[in-house]
């Protein structure tokens, strides 16, 4: 299938800030600039797609970042397959800091961003979300955990809120309501543009702290980067081991519903 591209978040600065840069000029896309240029790395012999979510410097903030531009850039760039790479808040007892979530569902509490490519086209489009991240992908990255040694949780709910601010503890306990185990800020919509431009896009979650009211006090910025640290480190081992499998994969996505095209019923 080709090179498979990587977006990383927070926390994760030691991959994007080298590498070669890849085709600058994808940078600029029908959507605006995406978040940084697109940059080459060598993992295990194989060659990957680098795209920084929050900036080189990582200054764009979650509700700043160019969804629709970054994910552009990537299918621009040939890649189909795409692993997501974010930091998170874990809710339930299961993901505690340190914890690597390999999720299976969203909830998406997210506004005011740019959400769809399908704008202004001459049918209305839908696409199917049920299984919100391409489970064939899913399923190398719990296998290559299993093959690195590295324990993961390959299940859970990934809430996706609007930051920058972090939560209030009565709304951690309404995520955990409606079924949330993790929660973090960049989760969509770029799985769901991911989606709709036919990439098989999945996420490695790195817990780095308890969400708001879940552990000892406050949330710090030092409880962060220590759990980022020890934990950019696995997450690259299961990388290591997942990249050549990526490449390989066969997947099998819902095509975009077109009502009244006779296509779908
Ligand atoms: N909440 C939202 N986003 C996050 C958190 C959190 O607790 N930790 C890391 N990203």
């Amino acid at each position: 299938m080709g090179t498979v591209g990587v977006i990383s978040g927070s926390g994760f600065s030691r991959l994007p800030s080298s590498g070669e840069l890849y085709s600058p000029s994808i940078n600029l896309t029908p959507y605006g600039p995406t978040s940084a240029s697109l940059r080459r790395h060598r993992l295990a012999g194989k060659q990957i797609l680098v795209l920084a979510r929050h900036g080189p410097r990582h200054t764009i903030a979650p509700h700043e970042i160019n969804y629709r531009a970054n994910i552009w850039a990537l299918k621009t760039a040939q890649i189909n397959v795409v692993i997501s790479l974010v930091t998170v808040g874990g809710i339930g007892n299961r993901f505690g800091p340190g914890t690597i979530v390999i999720p299976e569902q969203i909830l998406d509490y997210t506004y005011n961003r740019e959400q769809t490519f399908f704008q202004n086209q001459a049918a209305v489009s839908h696409i199917d979300f049920t299984f919100p991240y391409c489970e064939e992908l899913r399923g190398v990255l719990i296998h290559s955990a299993a093959e690195a040694s590295i324990d993961v949780v390959d299940t859970g709910t990934y809430a996706a809120t609007q930051g920058p601010r972090l939560e209030t503890g009565a709304e951690v306990n309404r995520l955990e309501r409606d079924g949330a185990d993790i929660v973090g800020m960049t989760g969509m919509p770029e799985a769901a543009l991911a989606r709709e431009l036919g990439l098989c896009y999945a996420c490695m979650a790195l817990v780095v702290n308890h969400a708001a009211g879940r552990g000892q006090g406050v949330v710090t910025g030092s409880e962060i980067e220590n759990v980022c640290a020890q934990g950019t480190a696995r997450l690259l081992d299961i990388l290591t081991v997942a990249v050549p499998k990526a490449e390989q994969l066969r997947f099998n996505l819902p095509e975009p519903i077109k009502p009244g095209s006779g296509r779908h019923a």
